[in-house]
């Protein structure tokens, strides 16, 4: 039999509370369609940081390096607000990424029709988006060394960091973007700024060559950052899938999250590059946000971006096309029966918290399994 190893580090904060929502649908698929999953659990973040002194031990380091995928919940919190920038909760997300070399990170921002009224923007301009931010993961301003805090000794101090890309770095990005773009509506926006930036000025350069060397068949635009996000609330759905730097990134899939009701509902996956034996890679699975202190130990954290990007799991991890498909359906089904968490609840809708709508979503899926 197959056998799946799935490492959880729930970590801080909501993460707990979103991954045990998980936790139930890989036991009802290994019950149901012998699916394999070996969970194993560490710890991450915060919590790992007061319990062993580091936010991700070697030991944890580890285990992720020797699971198929790993389901990342959250880490951070005001507890850890005064810790060493090297241990501080999210260093261990950073390492994880830097370590597992998961340079491309997909963040679809889908705007479930249930849902279209729950945004700040008006229905017309999110109903039926699709679009899919790719992040690159592992370089930019994130990693750039120098990374420091020097004294001048006059009284001054100067902070720094460093924004640096490879070659390499955006050709393996830009190519995820035109592979991504091949399996969608063919069109890439890429977003830098060009204009202030010799990082900007190498990526537009290094994603138009290879744009026209091996993806000329796709269309591509570029986008100054600053207007991509301005065009991003002005007309989302003009974008099929952006490509963009570590930091540019980050931001603009916070703004994307809004247009589909809530930071509660984006998922993402994070890969690295395909072994060219087996065809197998490196993995991390988390939803963009956080850990959500203002809310966490109460129960009513949203789920859907953490069962949202375990659907991404069986995906791209596991070719479990079908069973994702049936996920993100049950999902979908579940918001079209008017079951809502406090942070997309609407009008006529029934208010649930964590576990509750974790159960509903286990079970629509229970049945759109039996029938596939
Ligand atoms: P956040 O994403 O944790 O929260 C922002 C707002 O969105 C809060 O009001 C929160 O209640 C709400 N929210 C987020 N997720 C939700 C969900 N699933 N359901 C309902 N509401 C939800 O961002 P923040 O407050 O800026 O950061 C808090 C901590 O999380 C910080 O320490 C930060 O570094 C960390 N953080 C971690 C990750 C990660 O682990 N991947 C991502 C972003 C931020
Ligand atoms: C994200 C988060 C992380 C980031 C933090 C927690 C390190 O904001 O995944 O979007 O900045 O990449
Ligand atoms: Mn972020």
């Amino acid at each position: 039999m197959t056998t799946r190893k799935l490492l959880l580090l729930p970590g801080d904060g909501i993460g707990p509370e979103t991954t045990a929502q998980v936790e139930k649908l890989t036991a009802l698929m290994n019950e149901t369609v012998g699916a394999g999953f070996e969970t194993e659990t560490a710890l991450v973040g915060g919590c790992a940081y007061d319990a062993e002194g580091a936010p991700i031990s070697d030991a944890t380091m580890g285990l992720a390096m020797a699971s198929d995928a790993v389901l990342f919940g959250a880490v951070g919190g005001p507890k850890w607000d005064g810790v060493d920038y090297d241990k501080r909760p999210e260093a261990g997300l950073l390492r994880l990424r830097k370590d597992m070399e998961l340079f491309a990170n997909l963040r679809p921002a889908i705007c479930y029709p249930a849902l279209a009224g729950s945004s700040s923007l008006k229905r017309e301009v999110i109903e039926g988006l699709d679009i899919l931010i790719l992040r690159e993961l592992t370089g930019g301003v994130y990693f750039g060394e120098p990374k420091e805090i020097i004294d001048l000794g006059n009284g001054q101090k100067r902070a720094i960091d460093t924004q640096v890309y490879d070659t390499y770095e955006i050709e393996r990005i830009a190519r995820a973007a035109f592979d991504l773009a091949r399996t969608r509506r063919g069109k890439v926006t890429s977003m830098e700024k060009r204009n202030v930036m010799k990082s900007g000025l190498y990526w537009n350069e290094v994603v138009t060559r290879i744009h026209r060397e091996e993806y000329a068949d796709l269309e591509l635009e570029h986008m100054l950052a600053d207007a991509g996000g301005m065009q991003l609330v002005r007309a989302p759905k003009q974008f099929d899938v952006i490509v963009t730097d570590n930091l540019f990134g980050d931001m603009l899939s916070d703004i994307a999250a809004m247009l589909t009701g809530s930071l509660g509902m984006l998922p993402s996956a994070s890969l690295g590059a395909a072994d060219e034996k087996t065809g197998t890679r490196r993995a991390l699975y988390e939803p963009v946000h956080g850990s959500a202190p203002d809310i966490a130990g109460k129960g009513v954290a949203n789920p859907l971006a953490m069962i949202a990007s375990f659907a991404m799991c069986l995906r791209y991890s596991f070719q479990m096309v079908a069973e994702a498909d049936a996920l993100e359906g049950a999902v979908a089904d579940v918001l079209e029966s008017g079951v809502r968490t406090g942070d997309i609840m609407g009008e006529g809708c029934r208010q649930v918290g964590t576990e509750e709508m974790g159960d509903a979503v286990a079970a629509r899926f229970r049945e759109t399994l039996a029938r596939t």
